[in-house]
């Protein structure tokens, strides 16, 4: 159970991870989404902006058809990977909420927001 102020550490593993050079790598680890993209690790707790829902059904699965976009199954809200913010769907201009990432040792350590 994630809770406020805790750092967790993801491991940094090829798989399961979405890979791709031009769209980046996504997971889901516990209630956090952590994406790679352009060398940046980029993390958001995983709770759609229309309804305190999971962004997947509990299968990992976050990316749109075209794997540009964290994709809401519930609903279809589409995010920007790099930002977080919803460029399509119910919750359109918001943004999900982000969490801080620290690179070091080859370890990635995100703190619950
Ligand atoms: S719960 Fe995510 S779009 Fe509705």
């Amino acid at each position: 159970m994630l809770r406020e102020g805790m750092v967790v550490r993801v491991p940094i593993l090829p798989t399961p991870w979405f890979e791709d050079p031009e769209i980046g790598r996504v997971k889901v680890h516990g209630g956090l989404i952590v994406a790679r993209k352009g060398g940046r690790a980029i993390a958001y707790l995983n709770l759609c902006r229309h309804v305190p829902l999971s962004l997947d059904l509990g299968d990992g699965e976050l990316l749109s058809a075209d794997k540009t976009r964290l994709l809401c199954h519930h609903h279809g809200a589409r995010y920007r990977i790099e930002d977080g913010v919803c460029d399509y769907g119910p919750c359109e201009g918001e943004r999900l909420i982000p969490a801080a990432v620290d690179e070091r040792d080859g370890e990635l350590w995100v703190e619950v927001p």
